[in-house]
């Protein structure tokens, strides 16, 4: 399709750290090269999860040599005030502590040795509380976040009453940890004046800027937070960098002096909010096809002490309730709990993988009483592309990929005959079952919270003729700045070569919402693209007016037949001539043309109203679909996926490397979140699993043997940056057929006669007991047939 002379900008670059990475000289937080001046910041944090402070006393603290300030509360010149929507977060405990890990002291010393041994210097008396530790004791309470929410269409509760048949149940999903390599860590250097200039590793600069002014009390132009990389982040520095930046901040401006907080591991796994638990009750009718008549979802979410992104998490899990599935008559009620753990927070997915976890339960339980295979009831209750197309907030679900992936899939992964195949060694084995599932996901694409669909860019070119592209976005990791590359390759038609990405900076960039909801490359990219289109008009009048002074008397260039393509800019009705991109800058300099531009985005047609439950959150949905199978040990419950196979839609994709990384990076995360993820607390709020050797993340043995991931190819996205699709979360979601496969391998042992109890995470111990279950539901069978 290209002829030699289309750019085709090589899209497929690798990641523009990925050397930096491998040999360990990118830089992160701490590694940024500072003075002999450097203070550690250190943050004592509370030891209960729910107490009151009677009082405390910091002098001997203070007075350790090798100390510099130890702060409490009252040393905030500004707010003490850290919540990032809604203000329930106190920088520094005051009176009441409600979770362990709530900071109370900050303490800047020369190293960090000494900083702990003034924390033990310090004298604080407690009164203890007694705390609310799961969503069941809070919803006996009435301890709640805030007001329910609801999503309704039709008349759910008569369907209900006259369905065929009718499933009830309830799904809790685990929390899990954000495990980025690189903790926690902010550096903060005090400027001239009010000046402060923090070095944050937050997917938010503009909310680190804001709230690190407020807690200092200075206007926010006197604050710049600069953020060269994160090393991961998973929507764990969304909101929760902010609290390392404002400590650090303080610390910095109560010495003076350089300061740099960075957690260790096991502090940043007791200190940060998780992905939020869920309890989600359903009641769903169907007909005897297995096609959903109704649906009352009811979800219950622990939100930890304060609301962060609670509400908003709530609601893209609401939104996502239904997952892939045209439900007539619907009712989805969410409300969040207040409980004494740290405030839960951001992660891939966004709530969206709890409700569809349950939703997945609900179809897999409707084939299972059926005795239907689940693929096919999934199938019957897809979306349509022509009816049964709106979603039951009222957003018309367009371009519906479902129904091409799933025929694809099925083909591709041979699913009938391995069906088969599984049945035939499932009969002949006795003690390793296997199992297979296949599970869709849509995914909506857009902050819920519709202004934040917003982005800013400035684009400089240099007289050399190298471009610098700032943009709002931040890179952790999932290849953003790469595809900003790429993308400012593209549109200017030269060499990536020529182009460098810049460290996120506010002062480049204002007011930039976070890089999050999968959408950094959709806002970003095209303000970036606006950017360069207006600065390729000003070299096209430029060059064409150079072009028509050269011709002299000939035929006159003009600006609206420049292109730019091959490094090389050219008239194209007189195509000889042409100047080379890195010539025509300084011609345009000395022409006295700007060469640097802001550009700007905005979502179109998008908005949603939270009261009504109504209205078009999303731009557009990314589609995709897994098919997992696994081989179970029914005497350890050992489990190893053995084949999944991906189908997914990521439009014309902006790097098809890194799409690639994002898809199994995201879907073997998922399956971490779905089997071995497990996090445990004490009965006194106490974080067990606090390290690596009590949490298990996936390792290289847990991605699955054989891995057939692809692209779904031939359907580039309308109305987006180079027609591309946002690949961030969605992928994660796909691990629900790896979850829902050992399952099936479970429901294997029963000769899928009876319904497994399940939940998730699906460890050992989960699926050892299942099996349990299952082997006493055969006794008695066994012993009632004998009486
Ligand atoms: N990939 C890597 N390597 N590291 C990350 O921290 N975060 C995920 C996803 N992929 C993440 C990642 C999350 S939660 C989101 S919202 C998106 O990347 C954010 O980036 P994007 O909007 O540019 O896709
Ligand atoms: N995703 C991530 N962050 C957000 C969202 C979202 O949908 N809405 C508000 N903050
Ligand atoms: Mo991602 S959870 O939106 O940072």
């Amino acid at each position: 399709m290209n002829n030699h002379k289309k750019t085709t900008p090589d899209k497929d670059t690798p990641h523009e750290s990925a050397a930096k990475h491998v040999s360990g000289e990118s830089i992160y937080v701490d590694d940024i090269p500072t003075t002999n001046q450097l203070l550690t910041g250190h943050v004592v944090y509370s030891p209960y999860a729910h107490a009151r402070i009677k009082s405390f006393d910091l002098s001997a603290a203070k007075k350790l040599p090798g100390i510099h300030a130890v702060l409490s509360a009252k040393d905030i010149p500004g707010k003490n005030q850290m919540g990032p929507v809604i203000k329930d977060e106190p920088c520094l405990a005051e009176k009441e502590i409600e979770f362990i890990g709530q900071g109370i002291f900050l303490i800047a010393g020369e190293n960090a040795e000494i900083c702990r041994q003034a924390e033990k210097l310090i004298r604080i008396e407690f009164e203890v509380l007694e705390p609310i530790l799961d969503i069941d004791t809070a919803i006996a309470r009435n301890s709640y976040l805030g007001e329910q929410r609801t999503i309704e269409r039709g008349d759910p509760q008569k369907e209900l009453q006259t369905a065929p048949h009718l499933l009830e149940g309830e799904l809790h999903t685990g929390a899990q940890e954000h495990w980025y390599l690189e903790t926690q860590a902010c550096l903060c250097l005090p400027g001239e004046d009010k000046e402060m200039f923090v070095y944050s590793s937050t997917q938010h600069p503009s909310e680190t800027q804001l709230l690190v002014a407020e807690v200092l009390g200075i206007p926010v132009n006197e604050v710049l937070v600069e953020v060269r990389r994160l090393g991961g982040a998973f929507g764990g520095k969304e909101t929760q960098a902010n609290h390392y930046a404002c400590w650090t901040a303080l610390l910095s401006r109560a010495t003076g002096r350089p300061v740099k907080i960075r957690l260790n591991r096991d502090q940043d796994q007791i200190m940060t909010g998780k992905r939020h638990p869920f309890r989600i009750r359903y009641k769903v009718g169907y007909d005897e096809a297995g096609k959903i008549l109704a649906a009352d979802i009811q979800l219950h979410s622990d939100g930890g002490a304060a609301n962060d992104l609670s509400y908003a998490i709530l609601e893209r899990a609401m939104l996502h309730a239904e997952n892939s599935y045209f439900i007539p008559n619907i009712r989805i009620t969410g409300k969040v709990c207040k409980t004494n753990y740290p405030p839960n927070t951001a992660m891939r997915g966004f709530g969206a993988p709890q409700a569809m976890a349950a939703m997945e339960t609900v179809i897999d339980r409707i084939a299972r009483e059926l005795g239907k295979d689940s693929a096919e009831i999934r199938r019957i209750n897809f979306y349509g592309l022509k009816e049964n197309n709106i979603a039951p907030y009222g957003e018309i679900i367009e371009n519906n990929r479902l129904p091409v992936i799933y025929d694809k899939l099925i083909r591709s992964s041979e699913y009938r005959k391995r069906h088969q195949e599984i049945a035939r060694f499932n009969q002949q084995n006795e003690f390793y079952k296997k199992g297979m599932a296949l599970t869709p996901v849509k995914f909506g694409i857009s902050f819920t919270t519709a202004f934040l669909n917003q982005a800013g860019a400035l684009v400089n070119i240099y007289k050399d003729g190298t471009i610098l592209v700032n943009h709002g976005g931040v890179e952790m990791g999932q290849g953003l700045h790469t595809k900003m590359r790429n993308i400012a390759a593209a549109e200017f038609g030269v060499d990536v070569s020529r182009i460098k990405v810049n460290a996120t900076d506010t002062s480049k960039i204002p007011n930039t919402s976070a890089t999050a909801a999968s959408s950094g490359s959709d806002l970003n990219g095209m303000a970036v693209k606006n950017a360069i289109g207006k600065l390729k008009v000003r070299i096209a009048e430029s060059i064409a007016s150079h072009f028509s002074k050269e011709a002299g008397k000939g035929k006159q260039s003009i600006a609206e037949d420049i292109i730019f393509e091959n490094n090389y800019i050219y008239d194209k009705k007189n195509p000889k001539r042409r100047i080379s991109f890195e010539a025509a800058i300084p011609i345009c300099y000395l022409g006295q043309t700007s060469l640097s531009a802001t550009g700007f985005y905005r979502t179109p047609d998008i908005g949603f109203d939270r009261q009504k439950g109504k209205g078009r959150p999303f731009h557009y949905y990314a589609f995709g679909m897994a098919v997992s199978e696994v081989l179970l040990d029914i005497l350890t419950g050992y489990h190893k996926l053995v084949r999944t196979d991906i189908l997914h839609d990521v439009g014309e994709s902006l790097n098809p490397a890194i799409d690639m990384g994002q898809l199994t990076g995201g879907f073997v995360q998922g399956v971490g979140w779905c089997t071995t993820e497990e996090i445990k607390w004490d009965e006194d709020g106490h974080l067990l699993s606090h390290s690596p050797d009590t949490y298990k993340i996936p390792t290289a043995d847990d991605i699955p043997a054989d891995f057939r991931v692809n692209f779904l190819e031939g359907y580039p996205n309308p109305n987006t940056i180079r027609r591309s699709k946002a690949v961030g979360e969605p992928p994660f979601m796909l691990a629900l057929s790896a979850w829902l496969a050992i399952k099936d391998a479970i429901s294997a042992v029963g000769n899928h006669e009876f319904e497994p109890p399940f939940s998730l995470p699906a460890t050992n111990e989960v699926i050892l007991l299942s099996i349990e279950e299952i082997k006493k539901k055969i006794q008695k069978k066994v012993s009632a047939t004998l009486v």
